[in-house]
């Protein structure tokens, strides 16, 4: 019996310390962004929402834009511009598992501003685009 408890004592807190390695909340993610920006952008003093947004919605001389999938309101469930399936809503305010998974954050924004920007996003573009994703109000 007190095995027992000792045991499942432990794999609480051992499931607890992994919860902090891999899972953060969008305001750890964008916090580390910021701290990362800092370094990159002269003169750097926060994230702009308003930035974000043009950013999102701007084709940036290709066919798709984020919104193009994502749709021109986040909060809302996307669709797949290719295969037209569904994609569930970006917006954090909307969907309690976005920006979540640091990995799985940098995994779609490198796959995605490719399609979309022939080329990886910047640390302020994609800060601007979290900002402002997380400034939406459902
Ligand atoms: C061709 C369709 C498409 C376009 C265009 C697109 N995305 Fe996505 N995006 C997806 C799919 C598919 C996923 C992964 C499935 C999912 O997580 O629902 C995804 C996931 C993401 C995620 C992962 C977030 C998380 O924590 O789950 C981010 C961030 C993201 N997209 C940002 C962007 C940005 C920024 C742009 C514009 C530069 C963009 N996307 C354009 C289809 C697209």
């Amino acid at each position: 019996m007190v095995k027992n408890i000792l045991l499942i004592t432990l794999s609480v807190v051992t499931l607890a310390s992994m919860n902090t390695v891999y899972a953060e909340t969008p305001q750890q993610i964008l916090d580390n962004y910021r701290t990362q920006a800092k370094t990159e952008v002269a003169n750097f003093k926060d994230f702009s929402a308003t930035n974000g947004e043009t950013f999102f919605k701007n084709t940036h001389g290709s066919d798709w834009s984020c919104a193009t999938c994502h749709t021109s309101n986040p909060l809302k469930q996307g669709k797949h511009a290719s295969t037209s399936k569904a994609i569930d809503p970006l917006s954090p305010n909307a969907n309690a598992k976005r920006f979540t998974e640091p990995a799985k954050v940098e995994k779609w924004f490198k796959r995605n501003c490719k399609d979309v920007l022939k080329r990886e996003c910047t640390t302020l573009e994609k800060g601007d685009v979290m900002a402002y994703l997380m400034a939406l109000k459902p």
